[in-house]
């Protein structure tokens, strides 16, 4: 499998590390050096929706092909205003494909899951070609007064085209809810005339940080090692390795581990803050228009998330 096309849309407001402590009880001084952030953007007047549909169709003229082309539309989202229809029905209508379409909700691993998906659909020759987006509007999920968790996220929306090589992805995936608690963010539906309504929940973000910290380094490496030795890869043979952009200290952490250079670990949290699932195809598309990826490039995707989910796969640059 590899991707032949790349698209994303941000939000236009940006957000410093200072305009942020004009409210909370925070710091640039305590958030670089922790975090790696500097800015993030944050949805204001845009919907998740229409930023998903605008990355997609980038991705999709991107790749050259043509919207029948597509077979399979997966988007992951955790959460948005709509419940349903799902977010990838509002990316059908934009981009004028005609496919069966699917949302997931694999958390900050979402892309990975995707990939897998869309692997499986290739080899048992449902799909040729699948568009993935990933849209996330985190910022939407935390509780404004809390600065342990609202500093840390950004908004945004990154789409890549995937198209069948007849080669096999290799990939890990893994869920262990033992550690289900570390990230849980619980939305109130309506109530029925059946229940006690003031037990339902209301409740923003809970994250527990140092846990995940912990957990995301001890999964990715071992990910990594599994993902390339089932590849039968070397880490000189893979270009780059393009890790979930939540901590830029777990990136380095795992980096200092494998003692490769900086150059192997592109990141660029410093701008988006921590976008859950879109954060990957929001760097592969960054490093893309910079003209950092060449045809045959192997990358080596790698992301952790609520759940616990894992996950790492190996996908080729194919432009
Ligand atoms: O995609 C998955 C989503 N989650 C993550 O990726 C999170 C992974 N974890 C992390 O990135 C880090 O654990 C954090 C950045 C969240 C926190 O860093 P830390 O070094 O583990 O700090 P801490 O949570 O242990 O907090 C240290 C101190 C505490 O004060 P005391 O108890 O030592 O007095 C916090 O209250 O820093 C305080 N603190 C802050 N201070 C200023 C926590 N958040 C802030 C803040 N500004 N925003």
């Amino acid at each position: 499998m590899k991707i032949i096309g790349t698209g994303s849309a941000m939000p236009k407001h940006t957000v410093s590390n200072a305009m942020l402590s004009e409210f909370l009880d925070t710091s640039d001084e305590w958030i670089v050096p922790r975090t790696g952030i500097h800015t993030r953007q944050i949805i204001t007047d845009e919907t998740l929706q229409k930023l998903a549909a605008t990355a997609a169709c980038k991705a999709l003229e991107d790749s050259g092909l043509k919207a029948e082309d597509i077979d399979f539309i997966l988007c992951s989202n955790v959460a948005s205003n709509y419940v349903t229809p799902a977010m990838s029905a509002f990316i059908q209508e934009a981009t004028g494909c005609t496919c069966p379409f699917l949302d997931i909700n694999g958390a900050c691993a979402g892309f990975i899951y995707a990939l897998d998906i869309a692997d499986a659909y290739m080899k048992s020759g449902r799909a040729k070609n699948v568009l993935i987006v990933c849209a996330e509007e985190v910022t939407k999920f935390c509780n404004w007064k809390q600065r342990e968790t609202s500093v840390l996220f950004g908004d945004g929306a990154g789409a890549v085209v995937v198209s069948c090589d007849g080669e096999d992805m290799p990939v890990v995936l893994t869920g262990d809810a033992s550690h289900r608690d570390v990230i849980t963010y619980r939305r109130r539906l309506e109530s029925t005339p059946f229940e006690d309504a003031s037990t339902s929940i209301d409740e923003a973000m809970i994250l527990k940080g140092r846990d995940v910290f912990r957990l995301a380094v001890t999964a990715s490496q071992r990910d990594i090692k599994a993902v390339m030795e089932k590849a039968g890869l070397e880490a000189k043979d893979i270009r780059y390795f393009m890790l979930h952009q939540a901590n830029k200290r777990i990136v380095a952490a795992i980096q200092e581990n494998m003692g490769l250079p900086d150059e192997n670990f592109p990141t660029n949290i410093d701008h988006t803050g921590n976008t859950s699932s879109a954060s990957l195809p929001l760097l592969i598309d960054e490093m893309a228009r910079q003209g950092r990826m060449h045809q045959g490039d192997r990358l080596l995707l790698n992301a952790f998330g609520a759940g616990f989910v894992t996950g790492a796969a190996i996908v080729k640059w194919g432009k």
